[in-house]
C-alpha cells in the first residue's frame, strides 16, 4: 500500500547549493533502497518535500528527516493513501525555484512568493504539477 505525505520545514541555518547537494545526495543514495521517490523544494529559507512510497518506509523516513538539526518546525501538511505515485520517476526530484515565475505561485497561493505553510497539500501537488510541466524540476 502506497502513501504520499507532504511537510514543510524552516531551514536552520544558511542553506547553500553544498548543503543543498548533501541533502539530494542522501536521498538519491538511500530512497531507492526504500522504494521512496518524490520531490524535495527549497526557497526563501523554507523546504518542502514530498515523499511517496510504502507506509513503513515513508514513515521511517520522515522521522529520520524530521530529527535532522538542518532543518526546524516540520509541520506535517499532507498524509494520504494513494494508488499510484506522482512521482515514480523521481528518487528525490530537486524544484528550482529560480525558474518558477510569479504568476503560477499566485495561481495557487495567496501570494506570489513561495511559503508552503500558507499552502493546502493539494494546491502544492498542483504547483508541483505545473513546474513539472514548464521543466523546473530537475531529476
Ligand atoms: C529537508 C531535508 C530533506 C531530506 N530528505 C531526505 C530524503 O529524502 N532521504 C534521505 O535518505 N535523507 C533525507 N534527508 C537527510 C536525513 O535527515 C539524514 O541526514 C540522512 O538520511 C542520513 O543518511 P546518510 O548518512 O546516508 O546521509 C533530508 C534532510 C533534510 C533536512
Amino acid at each position: 500500500m502506497l502513501v504520499r505525505l507532504i511537510y514543510a520545514s524552516r531551514a536552520a541555518g544558511e542553506v547553500n547549493a553544498e548543503l543543498l547537494d548533501a541533502l539530494l545526495r542522501s536521498s538519491r543514495q538511500n530512497n531507492p533502497a526504500i522504494g521512496v521517490t518524490g520531490v524535495l523544494c527549497y526557497s526563501a529559507g523554507m523546504f518542502v518535500q514530498v515523499l511517496e512510497g510504502s507506509r513503513s518506509a515513508v514513515s521511517s523516513l520522515y522521522n529520520v528527516i524530521v530529527r535532522d538539526p538542518r532543518h526546524e518546525k516540520v509541520e506535517l501538511i499532507h498524509f494520504e493513501e494513494i494508488s499510484e505515485r506522482h512521482f515514480a520517476d523521481w528518487t528525490m526530484g530537486q524544484v528550482n525555484m529560480s525558474k518558477v515565475n510569479n504568476g503560477v505561485l499566485l495561481k495557487y497561493s495567496a501570494r506570489s512568493e513561495f511559503n508552503p505553510f500558507d499552502m493546502s497539500g493539494e494546491a502544492i501537488l498542483l504547483l508541483l504539477d505545473d513546474l513539472i510541466a514548464t521543466a523546473a524540476i530537475s531529476k
